[in-house]
């Protein structure tokens, strides 16, 4: 599956002269061309010069994770984190889908530590166009506001506006801002394209969803 997202990417950056129909602003349609990944999946090859491709969540064990110390008695006392997780949802690459296990009542954070107050939630979804061939991004408020405050992202991150961060893309992205001061770190990996940009369009090649295991309904 991840080989066709190769394909894919290099699709894009070829055609993306030929295609700017399909790009809004020239400004995607260059930068989507530094996305080609340069090698395969499964050689660990390189996306750009600092993420390593990882088509599946590996789950350490505790033993392995260069964090513990198999040597100390204590890490018997310890829960596996691939037990601790097993009877969650997951996402395309196996890493667990905490929207849908919030969704689905299997967790329900506190809003406090005493579970005193309520979250404010905020239904209301953010349209990112300037994705070239891409399906355009929907950020739902929503699926953030059951967990963060909105002083999680305004104005320190984005200011609360509609357009007004006009700077984002994957390059930032990948470096850690905008949404991946979160995504990649503590939210859902980068990998999962799709769970952001999840809105196709007329330019976006009808393969693309195959790819991603989408169906056509994006159900
Ligand atoms: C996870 C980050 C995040 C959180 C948390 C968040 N927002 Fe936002 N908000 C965004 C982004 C991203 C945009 C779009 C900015 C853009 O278009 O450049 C936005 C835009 C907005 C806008 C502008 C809408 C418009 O049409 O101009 C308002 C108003 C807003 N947010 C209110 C809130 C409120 C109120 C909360 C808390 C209940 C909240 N946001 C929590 C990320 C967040
Ligand atoms: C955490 C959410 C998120 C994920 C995951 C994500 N993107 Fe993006 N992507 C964005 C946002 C936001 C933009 C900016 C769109 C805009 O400014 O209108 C963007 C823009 C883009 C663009 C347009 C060029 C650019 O750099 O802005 C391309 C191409 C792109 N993404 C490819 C990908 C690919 C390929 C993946 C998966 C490997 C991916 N994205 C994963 C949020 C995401
Ligand atoms: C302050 C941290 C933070 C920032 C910044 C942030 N996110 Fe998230 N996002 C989360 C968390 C936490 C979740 C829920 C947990 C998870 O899915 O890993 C989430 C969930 C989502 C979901 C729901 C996915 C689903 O399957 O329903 C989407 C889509 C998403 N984020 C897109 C974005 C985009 C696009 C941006 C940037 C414009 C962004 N996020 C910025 C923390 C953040």
């Amino acid at each position: 599956m991840m080989r066709g997202l190769v394909i894919l990417f290099s699709a894009c950056a070829i055609s993306a002269s030929l295609l700017i129909a399909c790009t809004p602003t020239p400004n995607s349609a260059t930068r989507s061309a530094q996305y080609v990944v340069e090698g395969g999946v499964g050689e660990g090859k390189r996306w750009r010069d600092n993420r390593y491709f990882a088509d599946e969540v590996k789950t350490e064990t505790l033993a392995t994770d260069g964090i513990h110390d198999p040597a100390n008695d204590a890490i018997n006392a310890l829960q596996e984190p691939a037990e601790a997780l097993s009877a969650f949802p997951l996402d395309r690459r196996g890493g667990v889908d905490w929207v849908k296990a919030l969704d689905l009542g299997i967790i329900e954070p506190r809003a406090d530590l005493k579970g005193e107050s309520q979250m404010q939630v905020l239904d209301m979804d953010i349209l990112f166009k300037d994705t070239g061939q891409m399906p355009w991004v929907k950020f739902p408020h929503i699926a953030h506001t059951k967990w963060l405050a909105c002083s999680n992202c305004h104005p320190n991150i984005f200011i609360m506006k509609k357009g007004a961060n006009s700077d984002i893309g994957m390059d930032g992205i990948l470096a850690g801002e905008y949404c991946g001061r979160c995504h990649d770190k503590v939210a859902f990996a980068l990998w999962t394209c799709e769970r952001c940009h999840s809105v196709p369009h007329e330019g976006t090649p009808k393969r693309w969803m195959e790819f991603m295991g989408v169906r056509p309904d994006g159900k």
